[in-house]
């Protein structure tokens, strides 16, 4: 069997940067109140008419992974694209990539795991890598939330979260059975599916039935009982790095970088506290970029790899929780 390692990686964000502030002048919301309860200050949110969209973001971000991965488009085997905000209800957007990179008719596979397609990403693709099928495989998250979003006063307990944007690497085969993605772990929990949702439009409450129905039909826009969320975003975060770090016999101090998906940083300290970890082995970038979502892990992964803060023989752990529910880990050497 082989192992699987990141061999590159890349994020892109869209320019157009919104603050707080910014925010406060188009709802009843305050900079205050989002960073004490987030600890977001801004996000990237794709300017209203521009082209740009998950599969475009995605593409960019894919582009730089491949060429620090040292790889030619062409030598890439197999495209995972994780999004709960694709371009279209259906195909996918990993043939979006295909198309945009004008790549070799390889196999495109879509994952609909919202917080956690990351690491569902990073997993099945490491499956494929492992029994030798494929050498190496784009992985892709990205997300474009800001044109789906309840931008007034109504729906600013979950608007002022997310941020658009996309990252990517390249997972290679490696011989070296010491290297790589040692273990991954999912898990899901289908009853809390209504907890953090967007019910339509889908086959069951189509367009015309929306159209048709009272101002009041808000099942187009995200639904999040936060609290809920919140609470159990903590327990299955916790389990889930427990689980990682028994099966590969390590305790916490054996993490050098800890990457948590960038859902609310006030979670992501929670856990730094539980686990007792030091500053040094977290990386946080909420603050600048909010909840992306499917692309949170993989932006904050490579920023913390250009910024020197991923080594050699690292141990790096990343975990998920989300919509599903769904939560999930994956522990690497680097
Ligand atoms: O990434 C996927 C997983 N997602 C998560 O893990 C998110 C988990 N949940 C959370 O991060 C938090 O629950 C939120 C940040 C979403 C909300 O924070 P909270 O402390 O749970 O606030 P809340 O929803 O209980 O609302 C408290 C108050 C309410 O007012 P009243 O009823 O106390 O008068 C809200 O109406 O804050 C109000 N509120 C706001 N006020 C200003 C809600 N959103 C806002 C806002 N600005 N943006």
């Amino acid at each position: 069997m082989y192992n699987s390692k990141i061999s590159g990686l890349g994020f892109y964000v869209p320019d157009n940067v919104v603050t707080n502030e910014d925010l406060s002048k188009i709802m009843d919301t305050s900079d205050e109140w989002i960073q004490e309860r987030t600890g977001i200050k801004q996000r990237h949110w794709i300017k209203e008419g521009s082209n740009e969209t998950s599969a475009t973001m995605g593409a960019r971000a894919a582009e730089i992974a491949i060429e620090r991965a040292g790889l030619d488009k062409d030598d890439i085997d197999f495209i995972i694209f994780a999004t709960l905000s694709p371009d279209f209800y259906f195909p996918g957007c990993g043939v979006q990539i295909q198309e945009m990179l004008e790549m070799r008719t390889i196999g495109a596979l879509d994952i609909r795991n919202q917080c956690s397609g990351f690491v569902y990403a990073l997993s099945t693709g490491d499956q494929f890598i492992k029994t030798g099928m494929y050498k190496n495989i784009l992985v892709i998250g990205s997300e474009y939330h800001s044109n789906g979003l309840d931008k007034t006063t109504r729906g600013r307990g979950v608007s002022v979260i997310f941020g658009d944007g996309a990252g990517a690497c390249v997972l290679s085969r490696t011989e070296d059975n010491q290297k790589g993605i040692l273990s991954s772990h999912l898990h899901s929990e289908g009853k809390y599916a209504d907890k953090l949702i967007v019910e339509s439009p889908s086959i069951k409450h189509w367009v015309p039935e929306i159209l048709n129905s009272k101002e009041e039909d808000l099942s187009y826009f995200p639904y999040m009982d936060g609290t809920f969320v919140f609470k159990n975003a903590v327990v299955r975060f916790s389990e889930v790095i427990m689980e990682a770090l028994s099966v590969n016999k390590i305790g916490p101090d054996d993490i050098d970088l800890f990457i948590p998906h960038q859902a609310n940083l006030r979670i992501s300290q929670f856990i730094q506290q539980k686990f007792k970890l030091r500053d040094d082995q977290v990386y946080n970038n909420i603050t600048n970029y909010g909840n992306t979502t499917a692309a949170s892990i993989v932006i904050a992964l490579t920023e913390a790899w250009e910024k020197g803060k991923v080594k050699e023989d690292d141990i790096v752990l990343l975990a998920a929780f989300g919509s599903g529910f769904t939560w999930g880990s994956v522990l690497l050497r680097w």
